[in-house]
């Protein structure tokens, strides 16, 4: 049985990464609005694994007996002043999922909730590589920001993600 502290707390996530993909489908509209096909498409991919961090905490819910309470999402933002202010929001974004994580993982040791605590390990080392990716992409920016014809090569590059299925058992 799941205690009923990291249950809500579990509810409350989906409710983040739900939220969280939300965000980037706005930011891809964006995007697509500022002629930049590749950064929307890779922001949709980003999007898709929101869901699939939602879809983890879901199923644990699931296996465990606990009850999936799913919440109103929030509305996102809609306009950016620019690329950069963008992917610096996204950067944002991803450290505040990190704190609620980290949040999630200390609840889980006070409740001696160690199955929580197995499961928590894959997204701690999951925010780590969202960050870094993020950070990547802002020092890219940076250094194309006066290259002519830079920021079209980028996107170029930015438009080859592919979203990668979470192989089985991975996603719950
Ligand atoms: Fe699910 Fe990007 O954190």
């Amino acid at each position: 049985m799941i205690p009923s502290k990291i249950e809500n707390a579990f509810n409350e996530q989906i409710n983040a990464e739900t939220y969280s993909a939300y965000l980037y489908w706005s930011m891809s509209a964006a995007l697509e609005e500022m002629q930049l096909p590749g950064f929307a498409a890779w922001m949709r991919v980003q999007a898709q694994e929101e869901m699939t961090h939602a879809g983890k905490f879901y199923h644990h819910l699931v296996e465990r007996g606990g009850r999936v309470r799913l919440k109103a999402i929030a509305c996102p933002p809609e306009k950016w002043d620019s690329l950069l202010k963008m992917f610096e929001d996204v950067l944002k974004h991803e450290q505040m999922v990190t704190g609620l994580i980290h949040k999630l993982v200390g609840l889980a040791s006070e409740e001696k909730d160690y199955a929580a605590g197995v499961f928590l390990q894959w997204f701690i080392s999951e925010q780590v590589e969202e960050e870094a990716s993020v950070e990547t992409i802002l020092g890219k920016l940076k250094l194309t920001a006066d290259a002519k014809g830079g920021l079209y090569m980028l996107d170029k590059e930015m438009g080859k993600r592919v979203f990668t299925a979470p192989t089985k058992g991975d996603d719950e």
